[in-house]
């Protein structure tokens, strides 16, 4: 699908003008959320309806919490189908066992996996757990396997305060893959009431990179609130 094609199910009175890349701005969350779903659940439909898995590129957070509550719904009530879409988590932090209550695989998991029906084996994450010594081979790894999947067909993003990407801290490169990276103060600050206090967040994390994600074929990126408006 081209973002033509998108743009035309989008309301025209929420595109904003003189922005290079099509931006829209609604009212309220339940909108963002309906929209980014329902795109989602397009790219789904299309890519099966070709033969093909449909490869999504996922986070989490408060941003994209009720874009899952809204598929969950599309999967229970009008029967959207996940038997045959791939999922990639963009990032972890480094240094939490997967089961841990802070890690984001858990946070996937509550939030949307154990919700609809990816099959487990097309579900994949960055390990937080991976030593040192494997870590470089897991990145590739995961590299990889986005590749062999074809490719990710649509990336949902939110916005850090200090404008990242995924784990994608303030002056990552452009062409940067996945990989082991730090953590900026302002994502740990933020990352800290889920930890309890600040001291507890991970320094690291790893993180796809700015490359990988911007080879995805459709990128929604979502920012909610006025304290992102600067973004
Ligand atoms: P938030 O985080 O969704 O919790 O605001 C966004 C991000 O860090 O990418």
């Amino acid at each position: 699908m081209t973002i033509t094609q998108l743009d035309l199910r989008l309301p025209s009175s929420c595109r904003l003008a003189g922005t290079r890349i099509p931006a829209y701005m609604f009212r309220t969350y339940q909108e963002i959320a309906q929209q980014a779903a329902a795109t989602i659940a397009q790219v789904i439909r299309d890519r099966n309806g070709l033969g093909h898995a449909a490869v999504l590129g996922l986070v989490t957070g408060s941003t994209p919490i009720q874009v899952y509550r809204e598929l969950i719904r599309l999967h229970r009530e009008e029967g959207l189908d996940f038997s045959n879409v791939v999922t990639f988590n963009l990032s972890e932090f480094v240094g939490l066992k997967c089961e841990s209550d802070q890690s984001l695989r858990r946070w996937m998991e509550e939030n949307f996996f154990k919700h609809v029906n990816i099959p487990a084996e097309n579900i994949h994450f960055l390990d937080g757990a991976v030593s040192l010594a494997a870590v470089d081979e897991h990145c590739r790894d995961f590299e990889r396997q986005i590749e062999q999947a074809g490719g990710i067909d649509v990336a949902l993003l939110g916005i850090g305060r200090n404008g990242h990407l995924a784990f994608n801290e303030p002056f990552s490169v452009r062409n940067s893959r996945t990989r082991l990276a730090r953590l900026d103060p302002i994502t740990r600050r933020d990352a800290g009431s889920s930890f309890f206090q600040e001291e507890n967040v991970p320094t690291s994390c790893l993180t796809a990179g700015l490359s990988t994600i911007f080879a995805a074929r459709k990128i929604i990126l979502v920012a909610l609130g006025e304290h992102k408006a600067e973004i």
